[in-house]
């Protein structure tokens, strides 16, 4: 029985799709070139957003440099010494309230000077405090 020689055929992919390129706009903060990019969640965004509306960068860091408040790297879920001696963990609940009720509590070595942002919606304190975990301690 003679063997079957079969020959491999060649095959040709041509790819002629042009491929769009999406919108794949870096969001560059302004938060200094070092700043390794964070991963956001979708709530995430949104605070990000509401926290450059509000004007909170302007006294408040995602890099860990110290500004006229204390940096947001990092403070979801670490210890934060009050004035006053007091330790408190930054959970959800204490972010809520250093947000909404600025003015009841001061971190040791700052000045009570962040302004309440009671008028803010629940949507959006929730969706800042989001972003405060995303920058968080994981
Ligand atoms: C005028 C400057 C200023 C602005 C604007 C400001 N903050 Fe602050 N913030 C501070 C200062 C100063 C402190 C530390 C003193 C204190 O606890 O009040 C602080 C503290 C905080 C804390 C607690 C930080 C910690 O280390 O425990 C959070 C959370 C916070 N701010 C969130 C915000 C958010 C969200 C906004 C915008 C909606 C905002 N801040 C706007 C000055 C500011």
């Amino acid at each position: 029985m003679p063997r079957l020689h079969r020959s491999r055929p060649f095959v040709a992919l041509l790819v002629t799709g042009s491929l769009a390129a999406g919108g794949l706009l870096a969001a560059c903060g302004d938060d200094g070139p070092s700043t390794p990019p964070v991963e956001l969640s979708a709530a995430g965004e949104r605070g990000k957003a509401v926290a450059s509306d509000n004007g909170c960068t302007n006294c408040h860091t995602t890099d860990g440099s110290k500004s006229t408040g204390p940096t947001w790297k990092g403070l979801a879920g670490s210890q934060v010494e009050l004035k006053g001696g007091e330790t408190v963990t930054a959970d959800e609940a204490y972010l809520r309230t250093a947000i909404v009720e600025a003015r009841s509590e001061t971190v040791d070595g700052y000045a009570n000077i962040m302004p309440d942002y009671g008028s803010l919606s629940d949507d959006e304190v929730a969706d800042l405090i989001a972003y405060l975990q995303d920058l968080g301690e994981g």
